[in-house]
């Protein structure tokens, strides 16, 4: 199960991967994570990628690129894996290509959550994420049962400024992405405007067709 989950910024692919990585048992690679992560341990490419991720812009394709190609080859992806935010541009698309040959592995469904950008910004200058356990919620729509047990924080890319910014990349450089797999019959549309549950629901039928 090789899988890639699609959609604009804030458009559920975080919340949905932590739901498919317990049912499945195979990792979620999220380019934004890693990115992250480099950031918080201060590597040279985090201090590089936080200044075009705190103004919206996407981070270079041969960084990415690379991140991704030594992931896919750890020994926990063997049984398959969730792409989330990543192909992002087409170069980024053509190289998984390249990469999923070199390692004898094809992509075999792209799910494309779709939310309208008036409820994308109100999910993302609503999320919350867990310090204490990195899951995901949002105020109003998905609230912790106890706020200060999870000492919850805010991105730093996550206020309405920036979202618009993100949402202006995304409409640019990584909507295209979803007519490079529409070539190849590999697209599954999900509204993603329903709630959390259903469209799980939505997803795993389409996974297990
Ligand atoms: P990344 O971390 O990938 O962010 P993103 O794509 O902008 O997506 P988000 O994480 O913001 O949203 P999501 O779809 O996961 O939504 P979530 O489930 O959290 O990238 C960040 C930056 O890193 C980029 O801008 C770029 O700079 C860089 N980068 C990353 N990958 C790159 C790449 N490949 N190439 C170049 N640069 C790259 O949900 C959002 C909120 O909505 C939450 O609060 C949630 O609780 C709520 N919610 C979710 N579903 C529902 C629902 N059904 N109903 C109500 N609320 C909901």
């Amino acid at each position: 199960m090789n899988i890639i989950l699609f959609g604009a910024p804030g458009a559920g692919k975080g919340t949905q991967a932590k739901e498919l990585i317990k049912k499945y048992e195979i990792p979620q690679i999220s380019t934004g994570d890693i990115l992250r992560g480099a950031i918080a341990n201060k590597t040279p490419l985090g201090l590089e990628a936080k200044k075009l991720m705190d103004q919206g812009q996407l981070v270079s394709d041969e960084i990415v690129n690379g991140l991704v190609e030594a992931r896919l080859q750890e020994a926990d992806c063997e049984k398959g894996f969730i792409l989330d935010g990543f192909p992002r541009t087409v170069a980024q698309a053509e190289e998984l290509d390249k990469i999923m040959k070199k390692i004898g592995k094809e992509i075999d469904k792209v799910i494309a959550l779709e939310v309208s950008d008036d409820e994308i910004i109100e999910r993302i200058t609503g999320r919350r994420v867990s310090k204490v356990t990195g899951k995901i919620y949002h105020i109003k729509y998905n609230p912790p049962v106890d706020e200060k047990l999870e000492d919850l924080e805010q991105r730093a890319d996550d206020n309405e400024e920036t979202v618009k910014k993100r949402l202006a990349v995304y409409n640019e450089q990584t909507a295209p992405v979803l007519d490079f797999y529409k070539k190849q019959n590999k697209v599954y549309e999900v509204d993603g405007a329903q709630g959390l549950e259903n469209i799980t629901k939505d997803i795993i039928e389409i996974l297990e067709k």
